[in-house]
């Protein structure tokens, strides 16, 4: 059997049932071949994954799940995949937990999100139903996870679609909030603006919709996906994904950018948020969307990012997958500024250490030779200078770049010289400002994903790559200057 070449929209929605088993062997075995896949990232096990949905803690463990089209790398009939862990850094895969299996879900179990009540797990999420001329409801659900996994969906609508919005209508994130319970919902009006919708309510079943969250006074682009409000060091971040966004409102250029703002607070009477900053890019690189977070028991804003974008074609698409899950971050607030950090548990991945130290010229030195693409790289550049790191180097020196300057203030990463071409027409560079004076850098590379933090997270930015050698190198040049750190390999998720 082959992999599917024409995805035509009645085989991206033929019931999973439907799929021989020699197709789904072909798939397997085409999956397990590719050189892309990663060792400590949650991916599909086959075809496409996109948000992550219903992260909590909840009878002991970590949940995820994410959206999941098992069947072929495209967007199809979407379920939910669930995933545990008890260490946020080893997942284990459990089962798909809601399927599109009625009524108010038969075209798809969209994005949404999980809270923990009592012995069991909450879930909402949106049901995606298509007519037979195609024309698009939209339901957002219920459903309940026992501490046996099992699913309980709630048969009838928790919220319908409300008049003056379109069926883009969707993304709920639940949340408690000084005793009641609300949900953020991404919608899209009559008028074709982006909103966010508040509900609240004190049963779970029965949702009052309060209005449109007030958070700015700018157009937020046609439509507003994946809306997500979490609490930390005495502010509220809204995150979210605003589709067709002014350029002038905001530098992107990713198809859609994931974006923030900060406000001193959530003032649920006035379904507003108070002294919000600007509106800014959650993360500088490339392929960041649909991120989720929430506030844990032990007192985190955890956060996790879907590593892919919708209408892109990435090249593991020609090995029957697409896209994976970013590493799980911590969020708080420093000086009116967001900081973004890996979670402190990614510690526990770490193998073996080369201490690294030296001084820079224009002649580049090897930090790193014929490494697998499985570390952890930490770097101090303690003068103010201008220079280069090229991480995935082949032997004539090309590779990922990034370009600083911590004299002006800049950073510019660069695609366009590893492996595989892809997403071309959004650019192969990103740049942005980064603190002048000494850089510090974190940078987790895993085969096909490099997720860097700058200056303690302060900048983030992620980037998909597909190269084509296993091993290659580490160069770093700089005008001038002397730089430490370290090397950590780093062992595959358990
Ligand atoms: C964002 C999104 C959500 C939707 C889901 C469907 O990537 O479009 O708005 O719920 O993906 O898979």
């Amino acid at each position: 059997m082959d992999l599917i070449k024409k995805w035509t929209t009645d085989l991206r929605y033929l019931p999973y049932q439907q799929w021989s088993d020699s197709y789904l062997e072909t798939l397997t075995t085409t999956v397990h071949q590719s050189k892309w896949r990663l060792n400590y990232h949650i991916q599909p096990i086959t075809g496409l994954l996109n948000d992550p949905n219903g992260f909590s803690y909840f009878n002991g463990k970590w949940h995820l799940f994410y959206q999941a089209y098992p069947m072929g790398p495209v967007h199809g009939l979407k379920s939910w995949y669930h995933v545990t862990s008890d260490n946020l850094v080893d997942w284990q895969n459990e089962d798909l937990a809601l399927v599109p299996d009625n009524s108010y879900d038969s075209h798809g179990v969209y994005s949404g999100s999980g809270i923990a009540i009592d012995d069991q797990l909450f879930l909402v999420y949106t049901g995606n139903v298509r007519d037979n001329q195609w024309q698009r409801s939209s339901y957002q659900m219920g459903a309940w996870l026992n501490q046996e996994n099992q699913i309980k969906k709630i048969e009838q609508p928790l919220i319908l679609q409300e008049p003056g919005y379109t069926d883009h209508f969707r993304d709920p994130q639940i949340f408690l909030y000084e005793e009641s319970y609300y949900i953020l919902l991404g919608a899209q009006d009559t008028d074709l603006n982006g909103k966010i919708l508040t509900y609240r309510s004190d049963d779970l079943m029965n949702w009052q919709l309060l209005g449109e969250l007030n958070f700015t006074d700018k157009e937020m682009g046609f439509m507003i996906e994946c809306p997500n409000l979490i609490f930390t060091d005495d502010h509220a971040v809204l995150l979210f994904c605003p589709q067709g966004i002014d350029h002038e409102q905001l530098n992107y250029q990713n198809i859609y950018p994931n974006t923030y703002v900060i406000a001193d607070a959530f003032d649920s009477e006035n379904n507003q948020l108070t002294n919000t900053s600007d509106l800014k890019n959650l993360d500088e690189g490339f392929d960041v969307y649909a991120t989720q977070a929430f506030n844990t028991p032990d007192g985190r804003a955890l956060s996790v990012s879907w590593v892919g974008l919708p209408e892109i074609s990435y090249p593991s698409d020609q090995d029957g997958w697409a896209h994976v899950l970013s590493m799980i971050k911590e969020i708080s607030v420093e000086n009116q500024q967001l900081v973004q950090k890996p979670v402190a548990e990614m510690k526990e991945l770490r193998l073996e250490n080369t201490p690294l130290a030296g001084s820079l010229s224009s002649k580049a030195v090897f930090l790193k030779k014929n490494v697998l693409s499985q570390y952890e790289l930490n770097l101090v550049i303690n003068e103010q200078t201008q220079g280069e790191l090229t991480l995935f180097a082949d032997e004539t020196g090309h590779g990922f770049t990034l370009l600083f300057d911590t004299q002006n203030g800049t950073m510019t990463i660069n695609r366009e010289k590893v492996g595989i071409p892809f997403a071309e027409e959004y650019g192969q560079e990103r740049s942005f400002t980064i603190d002048k004076g000494p850089l510090e850098l974190q940078i987790f590379v895993d085969t096909s994903l490099i997720e860097i933090f700058v200056n303690g997270g302060k900048q983030v930015a992620t980037a998909r790559v597909f190269p084509t050698q296993t091993t290659t190198d580490l160069l770093l040049s700089a005008k001038q200057g002397t730089f430490s750190g370290n090397f950590w390999t780093l062992r595959s998720m358990k």
